[in-house]
């Protein structure tokens, strides 16, 4: 069988989100918000063969360091990615994303009637993760359970 080499050149300062889930490399840069407006390098790979994963998709933001709090939101639709800090080219800091046991107030619940939907009694919402992989989140207030493609509208 023929191999065929993808070549994605090191980047010399930023984050490298790597072992995403195939198919969301995307989604992973909506959810962070990036637009490629701020000027800085972005490369996005996708289907890169993984040992692994198998197939894996991979995303190079350059001239910024993730922080903690914006990349654990990844973890719910890339439970395997991890992401390392690069600076001058050497990778200083490798940590895979977590998903918290519990979500506070970052997701919208699906079901209307749930109260966290109320507009004149606003609460908080918060999601149990129930399961990972698939994505399984159930609502604190109704019980509602979600799944990943209702998290990813939201984004
Ligand atoms: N990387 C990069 N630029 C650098 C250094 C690393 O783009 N200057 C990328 C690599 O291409 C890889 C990721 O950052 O996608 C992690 O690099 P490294 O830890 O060297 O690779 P692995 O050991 O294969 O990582 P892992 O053990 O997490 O699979
Ligand atoms: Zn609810």
């Amino acid at each position: 069988m023929s191999k065929k080499t993808l070549r994605v050149s090191k980047i010399k300062d930023g984050t490298v989100i790597d072992h995403i889930t195939r198919g969301h490399a995307l989604n992973v840069i909506r959810m962070l918000g990036i637009n490629g407006r701020g000027g800085g390098v972005i490369t996005i790979a996708m289907n890169v063969p993984s040992q692994k994963l198998g197939v894996k998709d991979i995303v190079k933001i350059e001239g910024r360091e993730l922080k903690p709090e914006e990349v654990d939101k990844i973890a719910l639709i890339a439970p395997h990615a991890t992401i390392n800090i690069i600076r001058n080219y050497k990778v200083i800091e490798k940590q895979r994303v977590k998903l918290p046991q519990i979500i506070h107030g970052i997701l919208k619940c699906i079901n209307p009637a749930c109260i966290s939907n109320s507009e004149s009694e606003p609460v908080k919402s918060i999601f149990y993760v129930e399961s990972e992989e698939p994505l399984r989140l159930r609502c604190h207030y109704c019980g509602t359970i979600m799944e990943k493609e209702d998290v990813l509208k939201q984004f």
